[in-house]
């Protein structure tokens, strides 16, 4: 679905419109997201699940107005985990019922937002959770609709996952010894809360479903023992997000109907085994949805070979735009998109601007050996967790998100400015 390609002097376009122009127009760095590919994986994840399921965009990813009215017309709900998404999402229109409310430590004031504006689920991350949220909603008049996140000893890693009895990570309630089970007891008594299902989030960036499938299956187990202990069914469970994307040519992605398929299947016979009801599953993709379906353009400012080693391009932007690299060691690719060269390849390591040996964009990649200050390179796949992560760190300003679209441009998150930084400085 991305409409990248290459003009015939080998400048990239994006939904029509050449890097040349995206850069002379809107400055560099810039984010360039491709809006149709982003509404068709919205789409493709919606297809996928189907009526009987429901889909949560995870808006950390990377969350802005116009990306909550896609979603919204793509009939996708939204995960907010802070007041400051609850407020974007809200503020563009996502109906409350279709959001979603996470987060370990959300506080009195965001949970009574969310509660005063009817969001569908609260996630309970905690026995605190549990009263505070149910003390705010009873409060307010109202029965707050909850589902209570637990850890179900899978942890989840790049290519991997590794079963372990107890997690040892804030997130959740751990269904060891009981906990979850407890978890539940309590929430069913408290009359501010409606507990309409049990969630699981296992990791991040997964190529491996077997970590899906050992969560769904104990997801599962523990909604046989809420119903041979209460004679409650509860008839939602979510499987969070958490599905790789390719950053570079080794990572081989799984589609969303294989992801769909799978966890229907052994949500589907889980049940029927334990003649429980199939509860209606929904999951929280953000990376899938949005990772691919933006690029970061950026300037090379120096070529700097060091003899024996590799040559080092820095370029006007680095780990304030793009911190993966130097926080997790990720790994992505670059390309030379401005002009074509047929130019011997160099390794080279695309470094940024900030006062730091860390700042790190690519840390290998070949580059041609006529890189020259003025060039532009593009890194691919930089849609999810990188303007969503992105930092000030040397007062460097955040770059702008533009959404193409057939052969338009337009600013969707707009450059910062030295005044926005300068109008927080009030001392
Ligand atoms: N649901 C929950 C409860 C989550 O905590 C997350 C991500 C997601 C869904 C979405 O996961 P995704 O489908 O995007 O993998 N900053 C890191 C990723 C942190 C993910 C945190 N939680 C990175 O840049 O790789």
């Amino acid at each position: 679905a991305q409409t990248v390609a290459r003009d015939a002097d080998g400048v990239l376009t994006v939904g029509g419109i050449t890097a040349t122009r995206l850069a002379e127009e809107y400055g560099t760095p810039v984010y360039v997201l491709d809006e149709d590919d982003f509404r068709s994986r919205a789409r493709a994840w919606r297809t996928a699940f189907g009526a009987g399921a429901d889909v949560f965009y995870a808006g950390k990813a990377f969350l802005s107005r116009a990306v909550v009215r896609w979603l919204h017309e793509e009939g996708l709900n939204l995960d907010v985990c802070s007041g400051g998404e609850l407020a974007t999402a809200l503020s563009a229109g996502m109906p409350a019922e279709r959001i979603a409310f996470h987060g370990n430590n959300k506080s009195v004031d965001e949970i009574t937002r969310a509660v005063e504006a009817g969001v569908g689920r609260i996630v309970l991350d905690s026995f605190q959770e549990i009263v505070r949220v149910a003390h705010v909603a009873r409060s307010l008049g109202k029965r707050q609709k909850v589902q209570i996140r637990i850890t179900v000893g899978v942890e989840a890693h790049t290519h991997e996952f590794i079963a372990t009895a107890h997690e040892d990570q804030k997130f959740g309630i751990p269904l060891a010894g009981g906990q979850a089970a407890e978890a539940v007891r309590r929430a069913l008594q408290l009359d501010g809360l409606e507990l309409i299902g049990i969630h699981s989030h296992i990791g991040s960036q997964i190529f491996d479903m077997s970590g899906f499938e050992v969560a769904a299956h104990r997801v599962v187990g523990l909604l046989k023992d809420v119903r041979d202990e209460h004679g409650v069914e509860l008839p939602e469970i979510d499987l969070g997000g958490g599905l790789g994307i390719a950053y570079t040519s080794d990572d081989d992605p799984r589609e969303p109907h294989e992801i769909a398929k799978s966890l229907t299947e052994i949500v589907g016979r889980e049940c029927e085994a334990a003649r429980l009801r199939t509860p209606r599953i929904s999951v929280e993709p953000g990376r899938a949805i949005v990772g691919p379906t933006a690029f970061t353009l950026y300037e090379v400012g120096t070529v700097k070979p060091l003899e024996g080693l590799r040559t080092y391009v820095s370029v006007d932007g680095g780990m304030s735009d793009n911190i993966r690299t130097a926080l997790y060691d990720a790994e992505y690719s670059v390309a030379l998109v401005s002009r074509t060269s047929d130019a011997e390849p160099m390794l080279a390591r695309v470094v940024g601007k900030h006062c730091e040996s860390g700042d790190i964009v690519v840390k290998d990649a070949f580059l041609p050996a006529d890189l020259a200050p003025g060039d532009l390179v593009a890194v691919p796949a930089t849609g999810a967790y990188c303007r969503s992560m992105a930092s000030n760190y040397n007062h460097v300003l955040r770059p702008p998100v533009v959404a193409v679209k057939d052969g338009e441009a337009r600013v969707i998150v707009r450059r910062e400015t030295e005044e926005d930084l300068l109008r927080l400085d009030v001392g």
